[in-house]
């Protein structure tokens, strides 16, 4: 068996003691297949977001090209949940089900077929939250914001907007001394949230206009892009003051340019905050040289799924069809749209990923986003560590190969988001899927992006956002090439 311990644990910390000790003491009263427990990998993992989508103990299955098993096996233990006075009989199970004739779990209610993690129904589960926000905010009590670790959004941090309105006016300013600046000076938000961010951006910009007495102001264009029309009209109430520079764009952050190519080239400013961690990924896995793309499945487990039957009186065997019409539909589904919200929300919070890894038969087979080469993925696992599992942030990078034409030759992109810097990072710590109310977050490739923006003809860099303490925030910066 090897073990991989995939966070960066305390001294005395990782909680391997107990997991070690649980398979031998199976070994010893002779509950382990020791051939099973041979070729299996054990996965320490520790998963910060105390919402995600993985029951503590779990199998991951592997398969080759053509769907036919395979001898590798993952057990993953989440050692913050894994209680130790359970361990010894669930690794048990856990284990017995790898060697097992049949891969289904008894009980449990699946929602999906099989499938590459992007195309996951939790992704319409994330969409439906920010679609309908407002029902969901209206049954919780709270804002989305508040859902954040830090309880409300480093979008909106005033000494942030602050720097990043003083850099657009500098360089506004050094445009308009060689004669450069453009009668319209075109910005773009994408996501806006709440719209506070766009607000308190507003003002400031306003502020240091009139203060200057530069007379931009007045030629500014500020658009506000978001896929949700709610969050759009909140948004736009909440820059009421600016209203006569302000328009609002129903854009899929997947493809700005669809609604706006009648801007491209001519926007000087294009900025998102936690937009990328909210697309889709896939994961790659590399084992013994080999690649995997990870295939999931929703599921509720037994203890859930029988919790939601009894409150929501739609039975186990009914949850897919009810959570497709969900889907489809909106929480009006059962034309009460209180119990509509109450089984939704019950749903999200019970819902898991099965997992099962699917053998490549090389990079050719990767299902790359548009924008991403074979050769830079190619480049990418050279700087990879042998073993590896990591995002395929195809959402990050379409957005941002979408987004890209839009910028005027001297615009820029900023990008505020939680981002992997460096391959070697993904085996530091878990970096989703999580939850964050009824929506779902996840790392992002960082270093992907910068292979992807070299090929694109853009210089990527990352700066750390340095106006709160402990923040994992990082910003993003994308200018053309010079
Ligand atoms: C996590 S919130 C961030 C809001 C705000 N930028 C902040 O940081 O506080 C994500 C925002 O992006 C929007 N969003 C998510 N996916 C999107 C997509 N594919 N296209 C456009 N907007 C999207 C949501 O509607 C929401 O307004």
């Amino acid at each position: 068996m090897i073990i991989h311990v995939n966070f960066l644990p305390k001294p005395g910390d990782t909680g391997a003691s107990e997991v070690i000790a649980s398979l031998a003491g199976l070994l010893d009263q002779g509950r382990l297949d020791g051939d099973v427990l041979s070729r299996l990998r054990l996965h320490l993992d520790w998963l910060q977001y105390k919402a995600n989508f993985r029951e503590p103990i779990t199998v991951r299955h592997a398969s080759g090209a053509r769907g036919e098993p395979t001898a590798l096996a993952e057990l993953a233990i989440d050692v913050r949940r894994a209680r130790p006075e359970r361990l010894a009989d669930e690794l048990a199970r856990a284990i017995a089900s790898v060697g097992a004739a049949t891969r289904e779990v008894a009980g449990r209610a699946v929602l999906e077929d099989w499938a590459p993690l992007s195309r996951s129904a939790i992704w319409r589960f994330n969409r439906l939250f920010w679609q309908r926000l407002g029902d969901w905010e209206h049954q919780s009590g709270r804002g989305f914001e508040a859902a954040l670790p830090s309880g409300r959004s480093d979008a909106n941090h005033p000494a942030a907007v602050a720097d990043a309105v003083a850099d657009f006016w500098t360089l506004l300013v050094e445009l308009d001394k060689r004669g450069q600046l453009p009668p319209e000076i075109f910005a773009l938000e994408i996501g806006v949230g709440s719209g506070t961010r766009a607000g308190l951006w507003l003002d400031r910009f306003k502020a240091l206009d009139e203060a200057r007495a530069t007379g931009y102001y007045p030629r500014l264009r500020f658009l506000l892009a978001d896929y949700s029309m709610p969050t759009l009209d909140r948004a736009h109430r909440a820059v009421e003051a600016h209203r006569d520079v302000v328009s609002t764009i129903a854009t899929d952050a997947l493809n700005p340019m669809r609604a706006l190519s009648f801007l491209r080239y001519k926007i000087l400013y294009v900025h998102l905050t936690n937009v990328y961690d909210n697309l889709p990924v896939d994961e790659l896995v590399r084992r013994d040289g080999q690649l995997y793309l990870v295939e999931t499945r929703a599921y509720l487990p037994e203890p859930a799924a029988t919790a939601i039957a009894s409150t929501s009186g739609v039975v186990p065997s009914e949850q897919r069809a009810a959570v497709a019409r969900l889907l489809d539909t909106g929480p009006d589904l059962f034309g009460d749209r209180e119990r509509g919200v109450g089984f939704w929300r019950a749903v999200w919070a019970a819902v898991c990923l099965e997992e099962r890894l699917r053998r490549l038969e090389g990079i050719a087979d990767v299902p790359l986003p548009p924008g991403l080469d074979a050769n830079d993925l190619e480049e990418l696992l050279g700087t990879a560590p042998a073993d590896v599992r990591f995002h395929l942030s195809g959402g990050a990078v379409e957005s941002f190969v979408n987004t890209v034409p839009l910028l005027h030759p001297r615009g820029y992109l900023q990008v505020q988001d939680i981002f992997v810097a460096t391959m070697d990072e993904y085996r530091q710590g878990f970096r989703g899927p999580g939850k964050l109310d009824g929506s779902v977050v996840n790392w992002v490739n960082g270093a992907l992006l910068r292979v992807v923006g070299a090929r694109a003809g853009y210089d990527v860099h990352f700066a750390p956002f340095r106006y709160r303490p402990g923040s994992r925030t990082t910003i993003l910066y994308t200018t053309l090439r010079e």
